[in-house]
């Protein structure tokens, strides 16, 4: 075996920009940007090997309890953890009966995954505008998207800043759609006072590796308080399958008879029964014990993990403020922003260089790496090829998002010395682009 120590970078793990962000370049990082979003412990270190000595490896009692933990601490009615946010978000829209033909109001300004879970199901993310300040899905164009085919609204609370959800649900409720709020980003975050996750139909979010909460790098979480929804989206996360209605035995199971006292022995629950929900059939989305555990053990501290992203955010607003041609993030004042993003924009005419420059010389030279969250979704060759979008779909999501946006390092580890190198990195790149 060669002796060569590998080194794995961002782009060439098997996850690509999905597991890493480290480069192989010899720059000298004073802050580069983590992909762990959280802060890890004895406890989570406990909960782990407290679920490995578990009779039961996955859906066991750990999930059961972080579950109802969750749906207490985000004040649902019901949560429903899967593998991930995708995957919940997959069940979803399934749960929700999108298919093919129908349409989807979407923002552009999301990874990947929300629209993903669109076209999945054969339907058509139609893109609405975003708000210049927020970044978050305009209401005013939702309404202006609205057509026969909508069925659903899918907004994303970016960055960790709430979307206008009262407008929003007033255009749902007029129109008779479904909205999804992809929490992904969200944990911790309150609107007019209400969290995130409980005001749309259903809500989604991710404990992936960057997240404000994570369980082990992977693992999601449906909410809803829709007692309607939550036996279709059992179906849809764990393989369509439903309790056993021994009345139906002699249907399902010719040529069994069962007698009547039998019902009440153990071997009994292992017949279930399997139905499609309009013809949409479930998958394995199930999340792990262990994963479970930490999640737990995430819960109790959001509060705490929350708190120090806010701290650092507020700081990094404070000094990044007054430096010309860098505007800091915006704060709604509706709005608890969680800060699971740190974004601030280039004002390329007033700096008098691009995004891109100022980006280059922030991490060559001022060791400080900053990334890039999102490109319009519409610009994927994928989507461009099947739904023909026009290049500058909207205008909002292009000329003040993508063209100026970047997102500095944000995580509860950083210290008070790493926000402050942030903000002279960002004092001092400013300076030599305007050179
Ligand atoms: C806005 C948004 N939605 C969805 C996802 C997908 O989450 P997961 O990786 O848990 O499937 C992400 C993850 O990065 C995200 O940022």
């Amino acid at each position: 075996m060669s002796k060569k120590k590998l080194m794995f970078t961002g782009s060439d793990t098997e996850g690509g920009i999905t597991s890493g962000y480290q480069m192989n370049d010899g720059v000298k990082l004073k802050v580069p940007y983590s992909f762990f979003g959280s802060i890890y412990d004895k406890d989570e270190e406990r909960a782990v090997l407290a679920a490995m000595k578990q009779e039961s490896q996955t859906m066991g009692p750990q999930v059961a309890l972080f579950q109802k933990e969750f749906a207490r601490e985000f004040d649902v009615k019901h949560a429903l953890a899967t593998s991930n946010c995708t995957t919940g978000m997959h069940a979803a829209t399934q749960a929700l009966g999108i298919k093919a033909g129908d349409e989807v109001i979407v923002t552009p300004i999301t990874f990947i995954a929300t629209s993903l879970v669109i076209l999945k199901e054969g339907a058509k993310p139609v893109y609405a505008d975003i708000d210049p300040r927020t970044f978050n899905i305009d209401p005013r164009e939702i309404e202006k998207k609205i057509t026969k085919k909508t069925k659903a609204i899918y907004v994303v609370h970016y960055g960790g800043q709430m979307c206008d959800m009262d407008p929003i649900m007033r255009i749902a409720k007029k129109h008779k759609l479904y909205v999804l709020e992809d929490c992904a980003h969200a944990h911790g975050a309150l609107y007019k006072g209400r969290k995130a996750g409980s005001i749309g139909d259903v809500g989604v979010f991710s404990f992936h590796s960057l997240k404000n909460m994570v369980t082990l790098g992977e693992g999601g979480m449906i909410t809803t308080n829709d007692d309607k929804l939550i036996d279709k989206l059992q179906r849809m996360r764990v393989m369509s399958i439903t309790h056993w209605d021994p009345k139906q035995a002699k249907f399902v199971f010719a040529g069994i008879k069962l007698e009547k006292k039998s019902e009440k022995d153990y071997w009994i629950p292992s017949h279930f029964d399997v139905i499609d929900d309009d013809g949409k059939w479930g998958n394995n989305y199930r999340m792990c014990e262990a994963q479970a555990a930490v999640g737990r053990a995430q819960l109790m501290k959001l509060k705490m993990l929350v708190d120090k992203r806010r701290e650092n955010g507020h700081r990094l607003n404070n000094g990044i403020k007054g430096i010309k041609g860098i505007t800091p993030t915006y704060e709604d004042p509706n709005c608890y922003h969680a800060f699971h993003l740190y974004t601030l924009c280039v004002e390329p005419e007033v700096l008098g260089a691009s995004r891109d420059e100022f980006l280059r010389v922030l991490y060559q030279e001022e060791g400080i790496q900053g990334i890039l969250h999102y490109q319009p979704t519409y610009h994927f060759t994928g989507l461009k090829k099947k739904y023909r979008y026009p290049e500058k779909l909207c205008p909002n999501a292009e000329k003040f998002f993508y063209a100026r946006e970047l997102n500095l390092p944000m995580n509860p580890r950083l210290t008070k010395d790493d926000v402050d190198m942030m903000i002279e990195g960002v004092r001092n790149a400013a300076k030599k682009v305007r050179r």
